[in-house]
Formats: structure tokens, sequence, C-alpha cells
């Protein structure tokens, strides 16, 4: 790893939704960092792997240009870029390794409160803001829709306000934004979360080595974060019903607690999130003591 040429880039959002899981996320893979004094720039000191903090809109077109080799960035904005460069007679020049699990939101069509929405058709000849032209055009067109689309670069929930647009087609993950501006959302466009994306330029052997290798602890890290260790206390005959609904685990440990072994611990790996819902649920089968940990790294 003598050049700079040798050394991997990632471009990822400089500040937004998705930079600090971003972030953290490539640190829990075990890259070690030194950011450089204005922030843009981080060296990675264990591993021949470098961070470039740009414009969330900016990186799929670093990444396709081959100034990046790798890019984390919402779906939306990869999908706006794709769509947009067809249309310019262009190839977007990348590949999709992962989805990543964050930054989940969708793209959406919001109006106010008491507009009249009875799908799609509803959208016939109106005025609609957006910072996404692109992916919209692309649904009025497949829903055979005629509607004017107005550019807005940001603050786009205020636009049906200004008299700019009759609706919005904006990101929508709490839906805080919309309310917050008498809005309601009445169509899903696009769901996104976060993707990590790859140049299509070719990849020196070296490099991929890398790649490959840090792709594979994204996927222990990916596992890890959602599984969960669950502890439980059951009678025997509840068994069954309480297993059932543990999610994602597989053979879990069974542990009998008195003499007959009518009481029993449960233990299990789940490999999914385990939701206060899930608990309740399992408390309504008979268990008690329930005891949810998080589980630190897995090696199959
Ligand atoms: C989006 C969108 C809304 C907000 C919605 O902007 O434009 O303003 O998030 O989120 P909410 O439903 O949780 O209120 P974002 O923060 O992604 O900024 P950007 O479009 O400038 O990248
Ligand atoms: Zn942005």
């Amino acid at each position: 790893m003598n050049t700079s040429e040798q050394r991997i880039k990632i471009a990822l959002q400089k500040s937004g939704r998705l930079s600090e899981e971003s972030l953290d996320l490539l640190t829990r893979c075990g890259l070690k960092f030194t950011q450089s004094k204005d922030q843009l720039f981080c060296y990675g000191e264990n591993m021949p792997i470098d961070l470039l903090f740009v414009r969330d809109d900016d990186i799929p077109g670093l990444v396709s240009d081959d100034v990046c080799d790798l890019g984390l960035v919402g779906l939306n904005v990869l999908e706006e870029n794709r769509l947009g460069a067809s249309k310019a007679g262009k190839l977007a020049a990348y590949d999709q390794l992962r989805a990543l699990n964050f930054g989940q939101c969708r793209l959406s069509l919001a109006a106010p409160e008491d507009f009249d929405f009875q799908g799609p058709q509803s959208l016939q000849n109106l005025c609609i803001a957006t910072s996404y032209v692109a992916i919209l055009e692309d649904y009025l067109q497949q829903e055979n829709i005629k509607a004017d689309i107005v550019y807005f670069s940001g603050a786009v929930e205020i636009a049906p306000r200004l008299g700019k647009a009759d609706l919005i087609c904006d990101l929508v993950s709490t839906g805080s934004t919309l309310a917050a501006n008498q809005l309601r959302e009445v169509e899903t466009v696009l769901e996104s979360e976060a993707v990590i994306i790859q140049t299509s330029a070719e990849t020196s052997d070296d490099k991929q080595c890398w790649i490959d290798r840090l792709m594979q602890r994204l996927d222990g890290v990916l596992q890890v974060r959602e599984s969960k260790y669950v502890m439980l206390h059951a009678p025997r005959g509840a068994l069954d019903d309480i297993v059932a609904l543990l999610p994602g685990s597989e053979s879990p440990t069974v542990i009998p607690l008195d003499r007959n072994g009518d009481k029993v611990a449960v233990h299990a790996v789940c490999r999914e999130n385990v939701f206060w819902e899930t608990l309740e649920n399992l408390k309504g089968a008979g268990a008690s003591s329930l005891l949810v940990v998080p589980v630190e790294k897995m090696l199959a």
C-alpha cells in the first residue's frame, strides 16, 4: 500500500440523516481513522481505506466516475441519480453491494390536509414540488399522469403554502415535518434505506481483496446489530407457543428449573430485533422473568 492510488476511498454523507450511523458502521467493522483538520477526510490507520465526507447528492457521481471506490448513500439519492443519468443518455456505473438496514425513510406524495386524494389519478394536471424530479417524473409516467413538477432544492414542505404547488413529493421518516406543515402523506413513491455501492470501473486485485474483507466484516456487523439474546422462564407446557413467538431463533436452549422439569429457562439468540410487543406476547403465552441483551460479536 504505497501510493494513494492503492488506497480505497469511501464516500460518506458529510452531515445529515446517514452520517452518524455510516461512520459508526465502519468503526464497528474495525476501521480506525485520523480525521483531517478540515474534517472532510479521514485517513485509515489500520487498513488502506480512507473516508471522504461529501454532500449526499454527490456520492453516486463520485463512485460512478471512480473518484471513490465505494459509497454509502440513501437509495433515494441513488435512484434519483440513476434515473437522471439515464434520461441524459448516460449510464450510472456502480453496483449495489449491500442494503445497510439503517436510514429507513420513504419518498412520498403529501398534500394539504383537506385535499381529496383518490389515488394517482387525483394528480392529473396538478403541480407537485420536489427535489426528486427524475423519480417523480418516472412515477407519473408509469401511472400515466400528466402533472407539472416544480423543483425545490430544499424546504419543499412550504411550497403549497406559498402557492407554488398543490402537493409535494419529499422524504418522510418520522412524519414530523409533514405534520408541522399541515400536510398529509397520501402515497409512497419509493421506500429507501442506506446502501453501499461500488464503482463498476475495474478494481485492482489488491483493492478488491480489501473490499471483500470489509464486506465480510460488514455482514457480521449487520447480523449482530439486530441480534438479541433472550432469556426467560416458562412452564414446560407453554414451550411450543413461546418458541414460536421468538423472532428468528433456531433451537433455543431449554434448561429445567425444578426437579420434575415443569418450569424451564429458555435461552435463545434471536436474529431480529425484539420489540416490546413481542415481549408482551411472550408474557401472555406464560413466560416470566424476561431478559433481552445485545449480542457483541458472532461467528458462525
Ligand atoms: C428530509 C425531508 C424533510 C425531512 C423529513 O430532509 O426533506 O425535511 O427529511 O423527515 P421527518 O419525516 O422525520 O420529519 P433531509 O433531512 O433528508 O435533508 P436533505 O433532503 O437536505 O438531504
Ligand atoms: Zn441532500
